[in-house]
């Protein structure tokens, strides 16, 4: 397979054979062929501190054995058995008793998948198979958010509002609808408070909700925290707004955990942090630290009543992956969830991530930065043209590229998204790596600067 435009090299989404290889590291890309702790080192021997725990999920960095040797024990002891047809494995059934043991309120069942987009994809089925149960099969639109990222299926990309992931096949499906994206920071109008522009954004919510008639309206989704984005808190008492809409019109939540799960926003769940009552949950990445691709989806006791019921009626339930619930990738799961639990990982958090907020914070005196805005340890920061009028940069002069760029040559990874800069560093973080992720931070910004002149 070949991939020659640097965008596709940039997304990683094609794998490269030995012979396309000079071409890929022409274009800068990188192989990574070692990593310990925070750091991964490239296939020339340059270490890099890596502040995006790959993609916003290595929660326990590059060199954790004990998840090595629990993959090795689980592939002696069973390699692999499947969860169909009244037969399952153990691991599985340990790692769905410890899930639903942390999970947010309400969270009563789990259905393992490989990758988060599995997990919203089969979230978008059991809405549509919940309405289907419970007598209304109209209500199968499911509102997403400008921004948002639930996924790369064909359903969970349409739930993401990401055009340049949609644009060119086709996407998204007609029954996805998106409303605004909570960008206090950048949207807000003139003297317009958090609160304020959170009841607007609700405002529009409940029109959009009306305008495709509440009683075609299955779902909304949402992450806690937007990842791919731009890492994007939410602005105070916005899902508190958000909420009150959905209810008022008889619509699921689903609260995307996939980044936001497992101690990344300081407590277990971003639902937690910000008060969010779901019906379902998704969850993947740091649920195995990202040893090894594993989902779960929770759900709630009143979907999994209509799922049981409505399965018996039509005589199955027509889902399943070959490798979900694979007993390898839940031992993983479980060794991990037992190292968060010996470790205090939300305590850990908790005393880390003032370092790095307020750090990053003390970078908006930067005169490139015009803001920094994160919760626990994930932030985004967003570059400025002009900070007191609030004017971004021209796309096309790539300010956050060259900010990633000059990071890289500092030995730091963090993830461009336009031009606001992501921060997800492994939630195994020291206050002394901290330090030195905003050290080359700060060294990234002002070559930066200097080429920008
Ligand atoms: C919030 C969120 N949901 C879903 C996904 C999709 O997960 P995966 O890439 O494992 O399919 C991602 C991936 O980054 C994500 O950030």
């Amino acid at each position: 397979m070949i991939a020659n435009s640097h965008d596709l090299l940039d997304r990683a989404t094609v794998v490269h054979q030995q012979s396309d290889l000079k071409t890929y590291r022409d274009q800068g890309g990188i192989l990574m062929a070692k990593g310990d702790g925070v750091y991964v080192t490239d296939e020339n021997g340059n270490r890099y501190l890596e502040a995006m725990a790959g993609l916003w999920c290595a929660s326990l960095g590059f060199s954790e054995k004990r998840l090595a040797d629990a993959a090795y024990k689980q592939m002696l002891e069973l390699p692999y058995y499947h969860t169909f047809f009244h037969k399952g494995n153990l691991p599985s059934v340990e790692l769905a008793d410890k899930l639903l043991s942390i999970a947010p309120d309400g969270m009563s069942k789990v259905l393992f998948q490989c990758s988060g987009s599995e997990a919203n994809d089969a979230a978008i089925k059991l809405v549509w198979y919940y309405h289907d149960a419970i007598g209304k099969p109209e209500k199968k639109k499911i509102i997403g958010r400008v921004r948002g990222y639930h996924g790369n299926t064909v359903a969970s990309v349409s739930a993401s509002g990401q055009p340049h992931m949609t644009a060119g096949f086709g996407l998204p499906l007609p029954m996805f609808k998106h409303t605004d994206n909570p960008n206090y920071y950048r949207f807000h109008l003139d003297g317009e408070s958090e609160e304020a522009f959170s009841a607007r954004m609700a405002d529009n919510l409940e029109k959009l909700i009306l305008a495709e008639g509440p009683e075609t309206v299955g779902a909304f989704f949402a992450e806690p925290v937007q990842g791919g984005g731009g890492a994007i808190t939410p602005p105070r008492g916005y899902f508190a707004a958000i909420q009150a809409v959905l209810k008022k019109y008889d619509i699921l939540f689903l609260a995307d955990e996939v980044i936001c799960g497992f101690g990344r926003t300081g407590e277990m769940w971003g639902s937690q942090t910000y008060g969010l009552k779901p019906d379902m949950v998704s969850c993947a990445k740091a649920l195995s630290a990202s040893y090894q691709p594993i989902s779960a989806l929770m759900i709630s006791e009143k979907i999994y009543e209509a799922m049981v019921a409505q399965s018996a009626a039509r005589g199955t339930f027509g889902h399943g992956f070959t490798y979900g619930g694979h007993p390898v990738a839940c031992a993983v799961a479980l060794e991990t969830l037992k190292i968060y639990e010996e470790m205090r990982i939300v305590d850990h958090v908790k005393a880390v991530s003032p370092l790095m907020q307020d750090g990053l914070k003390a970078l908006e005196a930067h005169p490139l930065v015009g803001n920094a805005r994160g919760v626990g340890l994930i932030a985004g920061v967003e570059l400025m043209a002009d900070k007191a009028s609030r004017a971004p940069f021209a796309p096309e002069r790539k300010v956050g590229a060259m900010v990633e760029a000059e990071c890289l040559k500092a030995g730091l990874i963090v993830r461009a998204i336009g031009d606001r800069i992501a921060f997800t560093p492994p939630l195994i973080i020291s206050p002394a790596e901290i330090k030195e992720m905003l050290a080359k931070f700060k060294t990234g910004l002002d070559a930066a600067l200097a080429r920008i002149g």
